[in-house]
């Protein structure tokens, strides 16, 4: 069996015996005794452990990204560089962002202060922080209890961008993209990160019930919180098939082991709806790890993605050795939490078609805070209107309404064949209580969502009267936005 192999501050680190769900911010404080990162919440929330990677994209461009080590586990960094705040000071100097966050009083008691500051390093070697919001969506998985956050975000501004000549620098530079293959044991556990897809298929020969993971912002939340030992885990990471972001008909591919940081930069041009969606997803660090497939595959009736994917047409691309099948949104999710995949297979892909001329489409995001939440009810609107003004196509989906993300096929008959008016709308909605009977709990009751379903649709309305698909404005606070 192989070992654990990865760069931790530019040392080489090589390890066996380990269970492989050790979490990385484990392994920093207890064996590496870089007790520097700190952990807070162990779920992804707070940002205190937060480290940075030095990851290669799709194409291959190399990026530090900062992440949770809480939700890292240790084979996600096979063949990485990670790297922690005591990387910061070089040669007896500090660093800018440890510099910059002193001179500005970014810090009290210090306990959020080492995951601010590679929160910081990561904005600091963007090179696309061009537009103030970009600024809140970097440092929003970061929280402080004690300093206010307008000195944070002044220091986190004012290195934003700067790229100095740092050894992190050097490393984007020289580093080459390693593999991440792995096949490791350690007591009762596996885990296998096959690099290509015929590794894959024999592990799942072999292995027919192995779970599947690849960010791992889900499943470690088993280990954190619920001390699971997962037997046997297999990483879809390290499969270049299933990482395709690009134009395709029209339309667009989206991998399912795309990262939500990458789908967002490429939707902010291709797809408006998506960007939107995912603007409020969750924190910078949850989105550098976090994937499409892992999304979709959970099945969670509040899953952010389903329902915009649900309303712009979009197909679930499913592989197995014996070769692809192609379904609907609607059919990929068969039940609570459950998917049209079976044994062997993987969800390889999403398409998204082109969108139809005079199609309206937006997404929308409601939940109890704006950020770092799991929506209430979600949503996501696609309405085809002729020249004549009539409605020809709709589709309405939503989140938090049903055991499943579904569309209201009472409602959307309803609007279908009628002018695309707020009378007709009106109309439509008496249909939607026919189409969810939503539950009550404690992110809001039955009437509540029911309630705030019509309302989006209203919202929807209003807003694509000026444009089709209208983007976030500067300043915004939620992606509902009708004044
Ligand atoms: Fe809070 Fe990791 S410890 S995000
Ligand atoms: Fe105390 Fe941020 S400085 S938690």
């Amino acid at each position: 069996m192989e070992r654990l192999r990865f760069f931790l501050n530019d040392r080489p680190v090589e390890e066996t015996g380990l269970s492989p769900t050790t979490t990385l911010l484990r392994y920093l404080r207890d064996r590496a005794h870089l007790s520097g990162t700190k952990e807070g919440c162990a779920e992804g929330d707070c940002g205190a452990c937060s480290v940075a990677v030095l990851e290669h994209d799709g194409q291959g461009a190399p990026a530090l990204r900062a992440v949770n080590a809480c939700l890292v586990l240790l084979p996600m960094v096979q063949g990485k560089r990670v790297y922690t705040v005591e990387a910061l000071k070089e040669g007896g100097k500090y660093h800018l962002v440890q510099e910059t966050l002193a001179r500005e009083l970014g810090s009290q008691c210090g306990y959020c202060t080492p995951g601010v500051a590679m929160s910081m390093l990561e904005a600091c070697h963007r090179r696309d922080m061009d537009e103030p919001w970009k600024l809140d969506a970097q440092m929003c998985g970061n929280l402080c209890r004690c300093t206010g956050y307008r000195p944070i975000r002044d220091a986190a501004q004012r290195v934003a961008g700067q790229r100095p000549q740092d050894r992190f620098a050097r490393a984007l530079a020289e580093t080459q993209p390693e593999s991440m293959a792995l096949a490791y044991e350690a007591g009762a556990q596996r885990y296998f990160t096959p690099g290509t897809l015929e590794a894959l298929w024999d592990v799942l020969e072999k292995h027919p019930d192995a779970r599947f993971v690849v960010g791992g912002t889900d499943l470690s939340l088993e280990v954190t919180k619920k001390y699971a030992e997962p037997p046997l885990l297999v990483s879809l990471e390290a499969l270049p098939e299933l990482r395709a972001l690009e134009p395709r008909e029209g339309g667009h591919r989206v991998g399912a082991t795309v990262r939500l940081t990458d789908l967002e930069d490429y939707a902010r041009a291709a797809c408006p709806p998506m960007e939107r969606m995912l603007r409020y997803f969750g924190s910078r660090q949850i989105k550098n790890r976090a994937t499409v497939g892992g999304n979709l595959c959970t099945a969670s009736p509040i899953g952010d993605l389903a329902p915009v994917l649900l309303a712009l047409g979009a197909e679930a691309v499913v592989r197995s050795r014996a070769g692809e099948r192609r379904m609907s949104m609607e059919d990929f999710f068969q039940g609570y939490r459950r998917t049209a995949l079976k044994r062997g297979e993987v969800l390889a892909c999403v398409d998204v078609p082109a969108q139809p001329a005079g199609a309206r489409a937006l997404s929308y995001k409601v939940s109890k805070r704006r950020e770092l939440d799991i929506s209430s009810v979600s949503a996501g609107f696609r309405v085809v209107v002729n020249g004549e003004g009539k409605v020809t196509e709709a589709r309405l989906a939503y989140g938090g309404m049903a055991a499943t993300p579904s569309r209201a096929r009472h409602t959307e008959a309803a609007l279908v064949g009628r002018p695309w008016t707020e009378a007709t709308v009106e109309e439509a909605l008496s249909r939607l209580d026919e189409d969810f009977k939503p539950l009550t709990d404690h992110r809001g009751s039955a009437w509540y969502r029911a309630q705030v379903a019509k309302n989006l649709l209203r919202g929807f309305f209003l807003e694509t009267q000026q444009s089709p698909t209208p983007r976030l404005a500067e300043g915004h606070t939620a992606t509902v936005q009708v004044r």
